[in-house]
């Protein structure tokens, strides 16, 4: 294959990038994204705070916007968050206790409705472990320790057609305590039937060698918990050529790796701009670490 999509599409995976609605004027940015990606996500579009700014008003009219424009390029789309202590509407603020659990349960079911039968995952709850390995300590957690399960439930219910993922970062070294932990709960959720389908690793490198090794163990310990794997949000520092090649091996080498998404497409589009950590510069140009990339899903 001579672009991401292509490449790894032989092996039956996607290649998927994320972006926000601001980018739909930007033809620098569609140009690229519509060559190279066959996955799309909304950065900030379609989380709590922007689809239901307003108790039971849903505002859908940005993710949309972005859902439109990739989906009639053939895109397939991850929506992306549904449950998250960060970015969530004003008003649950102001909520705790069974009024906040009932306002979660009630944000699930408004905006997977919308969306019913439409997408091809969605992350149900987002960054739900502390480092340590322990929960998050957050509004959501103190409703009790159930709610990640009650969310997984009502999103099974609500579209029983999409994919339904837990997503988190510093997952992704084996023996750290918080990979431990998230594992932990997959598979206590495999094991009392909870409904589950995919674990999204992040992804956001710093450095480290644990490459390709370490993370490939990773990746084939949730899947054999009967779960498909994705990298959900890549972006490495300073785009080091190995540390791509080995993160896209590491998925290239175990079946139930889905496919890699990074976390926007040029460096001018990513939260940590100023270590320019994807795939493509300022100028629209392939980066070398694109390269290795492409080569790695080629090599499969
Ligand atoms: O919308 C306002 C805009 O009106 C205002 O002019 C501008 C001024 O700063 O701020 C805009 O909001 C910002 C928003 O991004 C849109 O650019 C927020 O301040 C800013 O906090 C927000 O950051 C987002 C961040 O999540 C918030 O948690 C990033 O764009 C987004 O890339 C990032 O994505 C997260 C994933 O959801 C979860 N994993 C980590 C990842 C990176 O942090």
């Amino acid at each position: 294959g001579t672009t991401l999509k292509a490449a790894a599409e032989r092996s039956g995976r996607y290649f998927g990038a994320a972006m926000g609605s601001d980018r739909l004027s930007d033809s620098g940015f569609l140009n690229i994204a519509s060559r190279e990606f066959d996955m799309m996500t909304a950065v900030n579009e379609m989380k709590p705070d922007a689809t239901e700014p307003n108790p039971g008003q849903f505002d859908f009219s940005r993710g949309d916007a972005i859902y439109n424009w990739a989906t009639q390029r053939g895109m397939r789309f991850r929506g992306h968050t549904l449950a998250w202590h960060a970015q969530q509407p004003r008003f649950w603020g102001s909520l705790s206790g069974s009024a906040l659990r009932q306002a979660m349960i009630s944000h699930i079911n408004g905006v997977m409705a919308h969306y019913k039968g439409k997408l091809y995952a969605w992350d149900v709850v987002n960054e739900a472990y502390a480092e340590n390995g322990t929960r998050r300590s957050s509004n959501l957690q103190s409703t009790g320790n159930d709610w990640i399960e009650v969310a997984f439930r009502t999103a099974r219910a609500a579209d029983p057609s999409v994919q339904l993922c837990y997503n988190d970062y510093n997952i992704e070294n084996w023996t750290y305590a918080k990979t431990q932990g998230v594992y932990n709960m997959i598979k206590d959720f495999k094991a009392r039937g909870v409904p589950i389908d995919c674990v999204g690793l992040q992804t956001h490198f710093t450095g480290g060698s644990s490459l390709p090794g370490n993370f490939q163990q990773t990746l084939s310990s949730f899947a054999a918990l009967g779960v498909d794997v994705a990298l959900t949000e890549a972006d490495v520092t300073n785009a080091s050529t190995s540390q791509y090649q080995g993160l896209t091996q590491a998925c290239m080498n175990v079946p139930r790796c889905v496919g890699i998404t990074t976390w926007g497409i040029r460096d001018s589009d990513s939260w940590r701009g100023n270590e320019n950590p994807l795939l493509f510069d300022r100028n629209s140009n392939p980066k070398p670490a694109y390269t290795s990339v492409l080569n790695a899903l080629n090599a499969a």
